[in-house]
């Protein structure tokens, strides 16, 4: 989805070219995302400026580049445009406020001129990067039209430049003074819908203001002298005055796009907008019910988060780094969390008392997330005996289902971000429902709009497909089942045999990692296969619709998790010597149903690959031929997590055999943004 990023540098000499590369490698960093398009603004030279006679305003022109594409087209594009204008790579600024956008289509067509910065008209006298959907933009768009704006992209973006157009010019003509945030402020009193957004302006060089509504904004804030004296004593913005200090500051929707320029950031709330002009940082809270903003004071944030997350290291693929990493991901969701005999989840402990009251825990999630939730429910089950339910987020909506105060409402997000889940909460809070959040994003706005909830510190995840982040959701709601029943002294050695089991884990974990070569031979067995069946029950009809769902989505072939219980009222119908079907029959209370289900798909002559616990192989197999994948037995609770792992490196082989982009499978984003 779309992805922001700017940067301004302040008393420090940075070359145009560095400042270029700053912003090309910043859009690189939110490519994972998914895109179609992007763009910069950065200043030209006042001298050189085309047309300067007719300019209505002093300060240079900023230059502004769009395309359609990947960032790379986008570079190359510049570097010949620059050149053709012979502007000046190696001109230092001491000041200069750069942004940049990845653009993925929702109105118009991928295109330059759908790309951002969407502009106020000639002269480019404000520039919006956006984040999200303007809902009311015709009806703005009609009343523009009518003041005499001509629009030339289709997007719902291009109001906003012109709206801060139409209010700076009506303010002028009044003779008034007007600053740049009351410009921006005036703007947003008009938009309705979700936004993140950053202005450039030719009338207020060297400034930029951000603003969100529901949508991910950071801060980064950098000082050059002595980072970490700097951070020590600037940790709260309302210090960054104007020092002075050189410093480098940077707006991102994204932290991965902040942290290797420095780990001191602000996550930017709702209806706060954030101005940045001679090297100080000002917030203001804007309320609609109030005619001027209140100045608010915020603390900055130290990210967790290492450099060589975002970077691939030895691996050719995110995904691939991803698969190989969950080892380190659960031993870090872990940490701090497991005791002798016990769990502790700081962000719960508080809460515990009411969810085991409540009526109902009901899981809201999409995809990925939505397989962690229902894998790890048998055991939150067991454990609460409270009724747990499973939500797909869009479908709760679409149904508004009921939601009552009694109940705990779980919403599960990788990103922390995702549009559908996210409006299922507002609802479940307006509802009265408790609101937990799990998600991997600290700042995230589910993180924030969840009465409480736990990050499961799986480390960035970049590659579209979820892998790691998928096994860390499950440790942690297992984790939380076992908070939440630890009150009970009937389940206590089930829940330490547990607790002993998830120690062991990453371990496990390592092991079942050697099949990749295994995994790579079974995935050119499958390369020219039209369709797969994936058969699981119990704690593992989950990993059927996940592994599905990673061959789906990545390796572009159509494949179908399915309860293994339902073979027979219709999917069996597909059965022939062909359509190969992987069945997952590991050691669990669902061994000899699976053992039945084998058998029948044996006697169908099915084209079998079958995923059993090390040492069984005979017993699952004896009725005829089969391919096997063996994995190490681990508590039944905790099997999902292991036995995902040879469908996640068989989907990316498969994607590799067959040449297709494995971090950014066609047509998909990370975060889904918008419904
Ligand atoms: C927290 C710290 C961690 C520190 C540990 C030490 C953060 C983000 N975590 O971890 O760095 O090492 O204490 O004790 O600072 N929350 C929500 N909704 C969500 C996710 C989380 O409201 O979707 C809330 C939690 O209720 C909690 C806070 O965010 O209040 C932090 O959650 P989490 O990181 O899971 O807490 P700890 O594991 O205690
Ligand atoms: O960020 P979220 O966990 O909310 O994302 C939900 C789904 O969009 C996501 O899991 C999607 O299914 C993944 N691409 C799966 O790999």
């Amino acid at each position: 989805m779309c992805g922001i990023f700017a940067y301004l540098n302040y008393n420090v000499a940075r070359e145009r070219r560095y400042i270029m590369e700053v912003l090309f490698n910043g859009l690189r960093r939110l490519e994972y995302r998914g895109y179609d398009s992007s763009g910069i603004a950065i200043d030209n030279d006042l001298s050189s400026a085309a047309g300067e006679g007719e300019r209505p305003y002093a300060s240079a022109l900023p230059l502004v580049f769009r395309q359609e594409g990947k960032i790379e087209s986008l570079v190359r594009s510049v570097y010949s445009e620059v050149d053709a204008m012979g502007l000046d790579l190696e001109k230092s600024f001491m000041v200069h406020a750069g942004i940049a956008h990845t653009r993925w289509a929702t109105h118009g067509v991928p295109s330059p001129r759908n790309s951002h910065p969407q502009s106020s008209g000639s002269w480019d006298e404000f520039l919006v990067v956006h984040n999200g959907i303007i809902t009311n933009y015709e009806v703005l768009k009609e009343t523009l039209i009518r003041h005499g704006f001509t629009f030339e992209s289709d997007t719902d973006t291009e109001v906003i430049p012109k709206l801060a157009k139409f209010v700076f010019d009506q303010a002028r003509g009044g003779d008034q003074s007007v600053t740049f945030s009351q410009v921006v402020i005036e703007v947003i009193r008009q938009l309705e819908g979700a936004y993140a957004l950053i202005f450039k302006s030719s009338h207020y060089p060297n400034e930029l203001i951000a603003c969100r509504r529901g949508s991910t904004l950071i801060l980064g804030v950098k000082g050059l002298t002595d980072e970490k004296s700097y951070a020590a004593s600037f940790g709260d913005v309302k210090t960054l005055t104007a020092d002075g200090q050189p410093k480098e500051l940077f707006f991102s929707s994204d932290l991965c796009a902040i942290v290797e320029h420095t780990k001191n950031y602000l996550a930017i709330e709702d209806n706060e907008v954030v101005h940045l002009k001679d090297g100080s940082v000002s917030v203001l809270k804007f309320d609609y019910s109030k005619e001027k903003p209140a100045s608010v004071q915020r603390a900055l944030s130290v990210l967790e988060m290492e450099v060589e997350q975002i970077k691939k290291g030895n691996y050719d693929h995110f995904m691939q780094k991803e698969i190989h990493e969950q080892p380190h991901s659960l031993t870090t969701t872990m940490r701090g969390r497991l005791r002798d005999k016990s769990v502790v989840l700081g962000g719960l402990k508080d809460h515990l008392k009411t969810i085991r009251h409540s009526r109902r825990i009901i899981f809201v999630g999409c995809g990925t997330s939505y397989n962690a939730a229902l894998a790890a429910r048998p055991f939150l089950e067991e454990l609460s005996g409270i009724p747990v339910t499973m939500e797909l987020a869009s479908d709760l909506l679409d149904r508004k289902g009921p939601i009552y105060r009694e109940d705990t409402a779980v919403f599960v997000s990788q990103s922390g971000e995702t549009a559908d889940t996210l409006l299922a909460l507002e609802y479940a809070l307006s509802n009265g429902a408790l609101c937990v959040g799990i998600t991997n994003t600290v700042g995230s706005t589910l993180a924030r709009k969840t009465h409480c909830g736990v990050h499961i510190n799986a480390g960035c995840e970049i590659g579209v497909a979820s892998t790691k982040a998928y096994t860390s959701q499950i440790v942690v709601i297992t984790i939380m089942a076992l908070a939440i029943g630890a009150d009970s002294i009937s389940t206590q050695s089930r829940r330490e045999s547990i607790i002993n089991s998830l120690s062991d884990l990453p371990d496990k974990v390592r092991e079942v990692l050697r099949l990749d070569n295994e995994m790579k031979d079974l995935a050119e067995s499958l390369m020219q296969m039209q369709s797969l069946l994936v058969f699981g029950r119990g704690y593992n009809y989950a990993t059927a619709l996940e592994g599905a769902l990673k061959v789906k989505e990545v390796a572009l072939t159509h494949s179908e998790g399915m309860l293994a219980g339902e073979m027979k009222h219709g999917p069996l119908a597909l059965v022939d010597e062909t359509l190969p079907i992987i069945v997952i029959a590991t050691r669990d209370a669902c061994f000899s149903q699976q053992q039945s289900v084998i058998q029948q798909l044996h006697a169908r002559k099915g084209r079998l690959i079958v995923m059993c616990s090390s040492g069984d192989a005979a017993s699952v197999c004896s009725g005829g031929s089969c391919r096997l994948i063996e994995v190490p037995l681990v508590a039944d609770c905790l099997q999902p997590v292991i036995n995902i792992i040879p469908l996640q490196l068989l989907a990316y082989h498969l994607t590799v055999l067959r040449g297709y982009d494995v971090d950014q499978p066609r047509n998909l984003a990370k975060s889904v943004t918008t419904q």
